[in-house]
């Protein structure tokens, strides 16, 4: 069943009821101001960081689920109803929601009037810009009221669901002409402000929640003074401090009117944080005024439809341009609209927000990962390299000289935070994996050259090769008893803690240490990971290639010796004949063996492994695959382990907390699905490749949405596994590794458009049905329009490649490095 459809000349999801199985949102902005909005207009803003500069308030986990937003209330002689259906849900004639790339449309219509709302962050915009356009499609005037409605948090999003023996009491707010600005502390330590206005005269407000709603025993479906038709003009002194404007409107049978809303940020300079006279116009209980300068400004920039429209127009040439660098077209629409709109713009969001901010992540948890940073820049990195690059430095500053890394780090602070501590097996490498992904991107060898402290040592001289060096050592110097990876805290798997073995409630799985393993550093000596094993291998050689690139034939060679070795220890030690392990647990078991009783095969290692060509002479890798299909393989993706865990095995961790079926326990972990997929691919296989992408691919699930709940456009990180009662369930969408693994691997290994250091591979992997498609890459300046041929109809295999007629050897396109546009003819066979 489905709840919209997709407009892909628009690059719209346009959800055609209010009624979706799951609140099914966007993000409005890019830089600074962020914003979530769901289909019926619920969801906040904040500047930054969801924590700390939490602008409107929401309550997570709510009754009904989606309660807060920024909500209008239209009472047209009685009928309150709202454009986007909540919170008043008044059932409406019209309704509709377009989510598009940084705005969101919301559509109503009830008794001939309609109100059309669009929603955006402008670029380089502290604010959310809200246009409604309200026409009276009836055949009689119409005179009816609108009010619309912000709720305050009071900034710390942690301390303001927490906190309210102080916070029942610090509200403040001034209000001028139609703006109404949010000051809470501002006289004493903040210096910044929010405010929402509205370029019109208003006929009332408030700025009391109490009062808006008119009770404490009503909601936001019921606010009295809506109802009234009559703002009560409060004055909000401590509680919760709102903004409602109240308007009244008549239109003639046909008219229009255009209010244009905006609710901005500002942050005003220590010394010019007050204005020195106070307008006779102002309402303020206060002694001190605003200084209220850069609202003035940046009401001024978007007070009028036209503004408005260049503002979106802006956004949309923005996105245009984003997405042009790479486009396909392929026999496949559902491959076509993944590729060239919703998985790039999926990735942005991630790059921007890491785990931060969803209708799954609280905004308040935690900082930003450094592996699920690294892994973000690998979807998108071609789309502003320079900000990757910077990102990149500013992830690697938070290492430590040894390769050791923190776990998490503060966007705001850039600084490692101790929350989650370190000694993760697999962080270091993810560094290497992302620096070599921009070098590949961008031919710029020069990040190697930067200079990037250590978080311990924050004065010294240091390069990004350097990091990536004692990244790649971490591992070579942290190795077990079989020569595989110490497992330490928990590898790419948060919930497999071989450490731990937690026995009482509220240890954290992540930081716990059971004693028994302190005196040996924190972590056991004798449990390895055959998954940081393999990703080793894997990402090992672009370390390689980049010594070699640089001439430094010695070190290449150590490392590449290191390489080797790893191989060999791998196939020796954690080969199970059809499969290879997941780990040696502390008692050195092993686990993700057929000789378990449950979890006898995990995901993880397998497509590393499999890309690394482990054991590939021997056919380990044919075998390896065949067991994934075997296994793990269901009607909604690839589950994580099988069989799920039914026990609490003490030894493993987390893991075996979760119910089957769900998260690390055997749910369908669609990140590492992406790992399957590339491994199929590589092997060759692009029939079974293709199959797994389209088990999980969003769009591929649109017309099963009443069972995947989540968003047709985005990723997930979880969906319910064979073993779950909600079998195909999705859940954690939006911020997840999945966004940049499967955009790495339908775009770099089904569709085979790869770049490498010296080149741009191409090298597709696809079904054999396909004739072929064309894709165009914008690729160190130059453009390169490709033409895919399959007239044998095979899946892999590059039978003849030319570049502006010219053959080359290989499936590696040269850099023209000429800014021009080339011709790139594949023919598979
Ligand atoms: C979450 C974390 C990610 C981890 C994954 C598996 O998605 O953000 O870092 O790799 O879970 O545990
Ligand atoms: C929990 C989650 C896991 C996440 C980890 C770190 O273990 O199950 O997915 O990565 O917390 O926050």
């Amino acid at each position: 069943m489905k709840f919209g459809y997709f407009d892909d000349s628009r690059k719209e999801y346009v959800i055609n009821t209010p009624k979706t199985p799951y609140p099914w949102i966007n993000y409005l902005g890019n830089q600074g101001f962020f914003s979530l909005i769901s289909n019926t207009a619920g969801g906040y803003s904040f500047y930054m960081d969801a924590r700390l500069r939490r602008i409107t308030r929401y309550r997570y986990n709510n009754v009904p689920l989606d309660m807060g937003g920024r909500y209008f209330y239209i009472n047209d002689n009685g009928t309150v109803w709202n454009p986007g259906w909540s919170p008043v849900k008044t059932e409406l004639d019209e309704y509709e929601c377009r989510h598009g790339m940084g705005y969101t449309i919301i559509k109503g219509k009830k008794n001939g009037l309609k109100a059309e709302v669009t929603f955006f962050v402008p670029q380089n915009y502290d604010g959310e810009v809200q246009q409604v356009v309200l026409t009276n499609e009836g055949s009689e005037a119409k005179d009816f009221a609108i009010f619309s409605m912000a709720e305050w948090c009071l900034w710390d999003a942690q301390d303001d669901c927490t906190n309210f023996q102080r916070n029942f009491s610090t509200g403040r707010v001034e209000i001028e002409d139609s703006t109404i600005y949010h000051v809470t502390e501002y006289r004493d330590r903040r210096n910044h402000y929010a405010f929402y206005t509205v370029n019109d005269t208003i006929d009332g407000y408030d700025t009391d929640r109490d009062a808006f709603l008119g009770s404490i025993y009503n909601g936001w479906d019921n606010p009295e003074t809506v109802k009234a038709g009559k703002a009560s003009n409060s004055f909000a002194d401590g509680w919760s401090p709102i903004a409602s404007h109240y308007k009244k409107i008549t239109l003639a049978p046909g008219e229009s009117k255009t209010l244009i809303y905006i609710l901005g940020y500002a942050e005003n300079p220590q010394d010019k944080k007050f204005a020195s006279e106070k307008p006779a116009n102002l309402l303020t209980r206060e002694a001190w005024v605003l200084n209220k300068e850069k609202a003035y400004a940046m009401i001024d920039k978007y007070n009028t439809p036209e503004k408005v429209a260049a503002g979106l127009e802006e956004l949309r040439t923005t996105w245009e341009n984003l997405l042009s660098i790479y486009k396909v077209d392929t026999p496949d629409d559902k491959v076509n609209r993944m590729v060239n709109i919703w998985n790039q713009y999926q990735c942005m969001v991630t790059f921007n927000l890491s785990r931060s901010a969803s209708y799954f992540e609280s905004g308040i948890g935690r900082g930003m990962g450094f592996r699920d940073s690294n892994q973000d820049i690998l979807g998108f990195v071609h789309q502003i390299p320079e900000r990757a690059r910077e990102r990149l430095i500013d992830i690697a500053s938070t290492q430590l000289s040894d390769g050791g890394c923190y776990h998490q780090y503060q966007p705001l602070t850039k600084k490692g935070n101790a929350d989650i501590g370190g000694d993760f097996s697999d962080d270091p490498l993810w560094m290497i994996l992302s620096v070599a992904s921009y070098i590949k991107e961008t031919g710029d060898w020069g990040i190697l050259d930067a200079n990037v402290p250590f978080d311990d040592d924050p004065e010294g001289k240091h390069t990004m090769l350097e990091h990536l060096n004692v990244s790649f050592y971490h591992i070579v110097n942290n190795l077990g008893p079989h020569g595989l990876p110490l497992a330490m805290r928990a590898d790419w798997n948060d919930c497999i803690n071989l450490s731990c073995f937690s026995d009482t409630p509220g240890e954290s799985f992540q930081t716990y240490t059971n004693p028994k393993f302190k005196a040996e550093g924190g972590y056991s000596k004798i449990a390895e990971s055959v998954f940081v094993a393999a990703l080793f291998t894997y990402t090992g050689p672009a370390y390689v290639g980049i010594l070699e690139h640089l001439g430094k034939a010695d070190e290449a060679a150590k490392a590449q010796a290191e390489i080797d070795k790893m191989k060999k220890n791998t196939m020796e030690s954690a080969f199970d004949g059809d499969w290879f392990l997941r780990a040696y647990d502390a008692n050195g078991e092993k686990m993700g063996s057929k000789e378990c009783e449950e979890g006898k095969i995990f995901i993880e290692p397998q497509g590393f492994a499999v890309m690394s060509e482990i054991g590939k002479e021997e056919g380990a890798d044919i075998k390896t695959l065949n067991a994934i299909d075997k296994y793990l393989n269901c009607e909604y993706g690839l589950v994580l382990n099988n069989p799920a865990f039914t026990k609490y095995y003490i030894q493993y961790g987390e893991i075996s907390t979760y119910p089957g079926g769900y998260k690390e326990n055997a749910g369908i972990f669609t990140h590492n699905n992406a790992w399957i997929i590339c491994a199929e691919a590589y092997a060759g296989r692009g029939e079974k490749a293709f199959e797994y992408y389209s088990k999980i691919a969003p769009a591929f699930t649109e017309e099963t949405s009443d069972i995947h709940k989540t968003e047709p456009y985005v990723y997930g990180q979880m969906i319910g596994g064979k073993d779950a009662k909600n079998f195909g369930q999705g859940k954690n969408s939006w911020l997840t590794g999945t966004a940049a693994w499967n955009m790495v691997a339908i775009s770099q290994y089904i569709l085979g458009v790869k770049p490498e250091f010296d080149g741009l591979r191409v090298d597709p992997s696809i079904p054999a049905a396909w004739d072929g498609f064309t894709a165009t890459r914008q690729f160190r300046g130059d453009t390169y329009e490709i033409t895919i041929k399959n007239p044998d109809h095979v899946n892999k295999g590059v039978k003849k490649l030319t570049v502006d007629g010219t053959e080359v050897e290989g499936c590696i396109v040269p850099v023209a490095g000429d800014g021009k546009t080339h011709q790139v003819e594949v023919v598979l066979g």
